[in-house]
């Protein structure tokens, strides 16, 4: 009796414990969502700033590997470029110190945006990635 018992409750506690699991999951890659006002004012302060180097979709400048007489054009912010490789900590540096290429044209907002500014921004930004971008840039900010 006692091992019929075990047969049918142990199975039953270890599929309990794959869906909490499975639930623990799921809720984890749920990262607290930008609310609609801090996307339309990060929008705001990109189309006013940051677009006319980076794109206004965040497309970049053309051949922005490749420097043109020493100097590097603007990298894309979309899913192409190299911006969603790095952590938030890095990017609110950059942008809060501009850029650390030689001859950067990359502005430093530390002086011109807010903080609170600079991090709408970087929200905005991350609009123009992929779910996939977004997923793997969350986990390397944590
Ligand atoms: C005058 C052109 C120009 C403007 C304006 C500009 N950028 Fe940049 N930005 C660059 C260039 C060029 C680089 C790459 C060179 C470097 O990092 O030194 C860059 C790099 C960056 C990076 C790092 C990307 C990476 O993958 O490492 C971020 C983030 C960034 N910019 C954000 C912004 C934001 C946000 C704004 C507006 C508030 C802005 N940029 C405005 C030219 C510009």
């Amino acid at each position: 009796m006692r091992n019929s018992t075990s047969h049918f409750v142990y199975p039953l506690l270890l599929s309990l414990l794959v869906f909490a699991l499975l639930g623990g999951c799921g809720s984890g890659t749920s990262d607290s969502q930008p609310e609609p006002e801090q996307l339309a004012t990060g929008r705001q302060i990109y189309d006013a700033n940051c677009a006319a180097c980076h794109g206004i979709k965040g497309e970049g400048q053309p051949n922005w590997r490749v420097p043109v007489n020493g100097v590097y054009p603007a990298p894309p912010h979309d899913s192409s470029g190299h911006t969603w490789h790095h952590p938030d900590s890095v990017l609110l540096e950059v942008i809060a110190k501009g850029g650390s290429l030689p001859n950067s044209t990359m502005p430093a907002y530390g002086d011109i945006l807010t903080e609170e500014e600079r991090i709408d921004v970087l929200e905005y930004i991350k609009t123009f990635w992929g779910q996939r971008e977004r997923e793997s840039q969350a986990r390397g900010s944590r």
